[in-house]
């Protein structure tokens, strides 16, 4: 008889020889994880592409050329990545500031995103095109020469995409293209919690749910996929974007002033460059154009949101709107999690722990004290529950490419189903679903949409009935047999998510892409669109539900969701630098077209400190999208929960107060940009030439009206203060948010009490519209009288502008007089001048924006004025105009008064 240890050490040992053998067996396959094995394999000796033919030429600059593939001495091919041999390269002329370039096989036959709706696309611009008007040039190698393309900057001749002297790959599966660099500051490069001005290194571009701070290591993506860059050439001080439209995993290898590669798993070399000038925002609004534009939140949206992964009930619940209430801080929203459904499954509520009665109760807005309620739906649907019974009669999910069934992975509520957000069923059933949601007498307005990378706990897939042996197997095997190249280094590519395998319907009257050549569509090409599948979904069901301005915020977002979704940063640990980075990725979105974006503030993971909470809630008060998230493990951090630390009440009630100040104001600028450009702006943004500012990605402007400071670093705990600086730029001058105070280029510290408000400071030239005189909890009680604080410029002008509407509840409103038949926009002009030497006069003038302004009354009824200059002082003054308001109501219409000093 056998021991059952000897029984033991002898399968233990079958199954290391069994694994030996496999490895050796897969041997080429495992190679995959090591970053760039295969691929040397194929490079060593590898041939390159010659410039075989032109093929056309046209007048504005465009052209298409042939390419041939010489092969190099004793050149290795990989047999899972075949090389192309017969390309072609072409250069269009898009508009004189726009063009792109292109490099496919000859037929164009290979798997690509659309170029039209719901997809980025050319739009049509008027006037003809015409070589000398581009503002670029191009240079290509001579027939019969190895293949180079340079694009330059007609005017500095600086380059903006050249591959001189750097290798072509376009194989199958891999594709390698690189520019040179002048010397560079770059920006954008995908989503990842990283500096503003991108460091060199390797940046991954393959949407995954992580906690992770990018330092250039492959693998620290974060949720979406933005592969575009925002370039500025030191030299000439020049802006411009550059869009790698391709939609596969991708690696950026990021050297910075000399060269940037792009290595990548499918599609075509694709490429489309916006030639801005001196401003970012030029060429950043080439792009919004491009990407079609942003959409707009309602109104309520832009106020305070609490949320909380661990909201466990309605009672719960109950007491954070009762603790809100009673200590009066502003709120438009209280969010549930995942909490609230029946078992974690989509479109339910768990009504033995959520009382609707209750619900009913905090979500009414006929009480003056109720909220918006805002969900989260999450894209893994449970298997045995209504939604997935209805997904497989509709046939909407998404198929395993091993087993032909239906693809299982796994989420909160255990083992799921995914939709594919590509089958034309998909629509109807996302907008069941939430109907669903909508029978109870609950109004979800906002949607949250998470794990939409799709996000699963377990990377690939599951596989129904599998025996110990397979399971093993597939554990050894679990990097997809097929890529000759990683994009994520060493981190699986199907980690945490779903098999590349996974297989879209790929046939008629497909939703997002088609398929031609019987191609069948898996998660290997279209990964990458995901969140931007269920996003639009998402958005399409919203509207049917009747929402007018939609709110859906989503993790995962492309380029182009903007059009569709709002975002925050994803999950956040609760530490000071978790805090920093997140200024520069809501800088990021505003340049990726989805400007309304926050992060949790006081951090989700780990237990957050009082003071690190207070920072935080003072910054957040300034984000686009303002909410208090936290996650189910930490401890309480709604802004009344550190008792022993009142400071985080207080100052967090200051703090917003003046964000319910600035609400209107802070609003009006998403509705006058008009779904193009940046709100939330580093400060270079306004002073490009100054190249201290570039280095400031602690501060932030908004618009280009108000700079805030606020402080980002741990101070001293026994005096409650951090001695915090903050940069102002050259030839700037700024006044004092608060006291009005001049501040003038420098650099400026001081000791910031711990209870404090966020350091804000207006431009000097600007008028901002704020509504001081009375606190407001929830944004539909805002009334339509505004305080101007007018900050005059060294010309005693300034100019502002405000939204000539009286109702903003009303999304219809918004919709009719802002965006659709009329502009709402009227700008503001102040012009003051000595009338004698205590006197001094100011005009006040309205223009309306357009011709087409509507005018609804709005009333000033108060000017708070500074920079009122003489002699060398420099005075500021507050006006009480209740008894005579200055009533906005039509074009053209002036106020007069005098100012005594
Ligand atoms: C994800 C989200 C987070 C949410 C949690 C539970 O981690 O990013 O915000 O609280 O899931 O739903």
């Amino acid at each position: 008889m056998l021991s059952k240890s000897k029984i033991c050490v002898i399968l233990g040992s079958l199954l290391a020889i069994i694994g030996v053998l496999f490895l050796l067996y897969k041997s080429d396959d495992i190679s995959v994880y090591v970053q760039g094995h295969r691929i040397n394999k194929f490079t060593k000796h590898a041939g390159h592409y010659i410039m075989s033919s032109v093929e056309k030429e046209s007048d504005d600059g465009s052209f298409s050329v042939i390419l041939k593939w010489k092969p190099g001495i004793l050149e290795q091919e990989l047999k899972i990545s075949p090389v192309l041999k017969d390309l072609r390269a072409t250069f269009k002329v898009d508009a004189n500031n726009e063009c792109e370039f292109k490099i496919t096989d000859l037929q164009d036959s290979r798997f690509q995103l659309p170029e039209n709706e719901p997809f980025p696309f050319t739009k049509q611009r008027q006037g003809t095109k015409d070589k000398e008007s581009n503002l670029f040039e191009t240079e290509i190698s001579q027939v019969g020469q190895k293949f180079y393309f340079e694009l330059r900057r007609k005017q500095t001749q600086e380059i903006i995409f050249s591959t001189r002297n750097h290798p072509i790959y376009f194989t199958d599966k891999y594709l390698e293209i690189s520019t040179n660099l002048d010397e560079s500051m770059i920006f954008g490069l995908g989503d990842r919690r990283t500096d503003f001005i991108i460091k060199s290194g390797k940046y991954s571009f393959w949407t995954s749910d992580a906690v992770k701070i990018d330092d250039g290591t492959p693998g620290n993506q974060l949720y979406g996929f933005h592969p575009m860059y925002l370039r500025r050439d030191i030299k000439s001080n020049q802006f411009h974007v550059t869009l790698f439209r391709n939609a596969y995993g991708h690696q950026v290898d990021y050297k910075q002033h000399s060269h940037l590669t792009y290595k990548c798993i499918g599609g075509n070399i694709d490429f489309k460059f916006f030639i801005g000038d001196s401003n970012p925002e030029t060429s950043i609004k080439l792009y919004h154009n491009y990407i079609n534009g942003w959409v707009l939140h309602p109104f309520w949206v832009q106020g305070f949101h609490q949320c909380r992964w661990g909201y466990k009930n309605s009672d719960q619940l109950m007491d954070v709107w009762n603790s809100y209430n009673k200590y009066n801080i502003p709120l438009d929203s209280l969010w549930t999690d995942i909490d609230y459904m029946y078992k974690y499954q989509d479109f339910t509520i768990d009504f033995e722990k959520f009382n609707l009665q209750q619900m009913q109760q905090i979500y009414n807005l006929s009480d003056p004290n109720g909220v918006h309620w805002s969900s989260i739906v999450d894209v893994g649907i449970a298997l045995e529950s209504d939604a997935a019974y209805r997904g497989i009669d509709m046939n909407v999910f998404i198929q395993s490419g091993r087993t032909n069934k239906t693809f299982i992975g796994k989420v909160w509520p255990g083992e799921t189903y995914f939709p594919d957000f590509n089958h034309p069923n998909s629509t109807d059933y996302w907008y069941e679903g939430l109907k669903n949601l909508t029978s109870f007498g609950l109004q979800q307005d906002g949607i949250w949409i998470d794990m939409n990378e799709f996000d699963s706990f377990v990377s690939g897939e599951i596989i129904p009935n599998q025996t110990i042996m397979d399971k093993i197997l597939d554990y050894l095997a679990i990097a997809p047999p097929s890529l000759p190249f990683n994009p994520l280094g060493m981190e699986q590519i199907d980690h945490k998510t779903l098999s590349l395998s996974a297989k879209h319907y790929s046939g008629e009257n497909a939703l997002l892409v088609n398929a031609t050549n019987n191609y069948t569509i898996t998660q290997y090409d279209v990964h990458n669109l995901n969140g931007f599948g269920e996003g639009l979904a998402t958005y399409r069901a919203a509207k049917r539900l009747g929402r007018k301005l939609t709110f859906i915020l989503s993790r995962s977002t492309m380029f182009g969701s903007g059009r569709y979704v709002q975002h925050w940063n994803g999950d956040a640990d609760s530490t000071w630098e978790y805090m920093r980075y997140s200024i520069p990725a809501i800088m990021n979105f505003n340049m990726y077209g989805i400007p309304f974006n926050g992060d949790d503030i006081c951090g989700l993971f780990q237990d957050v400190t009082a003071e690190l909470c207070a920072r935080w809630q003072q910054l957040g008060s300034l984000y686009p999208f303002s909410r208090n998230h936290n996650g189910d493990n930490s401890i309480s951090q709604e802004p009344y929960a550190f008792p022993d630390s009142p400071y985080v009440l207080s100052s967090t009630i200051k703090t917003l107060n003046i964000r319910y100040q600035l609400l209107k104001f802070y609003y009006h600028l998403f509705v006058k940009a008009n779904g193009a450009g940046t709100i939330f702006r580093p400060l270079f943004w306004q002073y490009p030439a100054d190249n201290q500012a570039y280095q400031q990605d602690m501060q932030f402007m908004i618009g280009d009206y108000l700079m805030a400071a606020p402080v980002m670093e741990q101070g001293d705990e026994s005096q409650q203060v951090t001695y915090s600086c903050f940069y102002v730029p050259q030839n700037a001058v700024f006044y004092d948010f608060y006291n009005q105070t001049q501040i003038k280029s420098g650099k400026y510290c001081q000791n910031i009490s711990f209870d404090a408000v966020v350091p804000l400071y207006i431009r000097a030239g600007k008028i901002v519209h704020i509504q001081d005189k009375t606190t407001v909890l929830r944004s539909r009680f805002l009334d339509n009288t505004f305080t101007l604080m007018v900050a005059l410029n060294e010309d005693s002008f300034a100019e502002g502008s405000i939204l000539t509407i009286n109702d903003y509840n009303d999304d219809n409103n918004i919709i009719t007089n802002c965006q659709e038949s009329g502009n709402c926009v009227a700008n503001i002009l102040a012009k003051g001048q000595f009338k004698s030497t205590n006197i001094f006069e100011l005009t006040l003038q309205v223009e309306s924006e357009s011709n087409n302004t509507n005018y609804q009354t709005i009333y000033v009824d108060k000017l708070i004025v500074s920079g009122i200059s003489q002699n060398g002082e420099i005075y500021s003054k507050t006006i009480y105009l209740d008894q005579k308001p200055f009533v906005i109501d039509r074009d053209n219409i002036t106020y007069q008064l005098e100012i005594q000093l």
